[in-house]
């Protein structure tokens, strides 16, 4: 069997790609292409969010770098330092970020059931 050899990312060096959700972009750091399982760091600038309560197919953690990400629902804002777990199936948003938010983003499988409305690329929902 082929052994990957180790990967080092040096995340300022990488551009952000915006998504199809105005004000959201993302640097995707690793992927797994079997399990749908990502690492990524996502960018909201001030005021944008995700618009619609939703669940994931997945367990999904976000650890907040900068900023204040707020789940609107519930009023959990998520400030430097925040670790958020939202378990698998669990509904949850929409989202408002109070400051531009950066947030390392991990999912341990598919991000999403069915691709969400707010996205028009399909490779944004993973
Ligand atoms: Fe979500």
């Amino acid at each position: 069997m082929n052994v990957p050899e180790e990967i080092l990312l040096r995340t300022k060096d990488l551009e952000w790609v915006d998504k199809s959700l105005e004000g959201l972009s993302h640097k995707m750091l690793w992927r797994d292409e079997e399990t749908g399982a990502s690492i990524a760091l996502v960018r909201f600038q001030q005021g944008a969010g995700i618009p619609s309560r939703h669940e994931h197919a997945s367990n999904q953690f976000m650890y907040c770098l900068r900023g204040r990400y707020t789940y609107v629902p519930t009023g959990l804002t998520l400030t430097e330092g925040s670790f958020y777990w939202n378990p698998k199936g669990s509904a949850h948003g929409p989202t408002h970020a109070d400051e531009e938010s950066v947030l390392l983003e991990i999912y341990d499988g598919p991000h999403y059931p069915v691709q969400p409305s707010w996205y028009t690329n399909p490779d944004d929902a993973r």
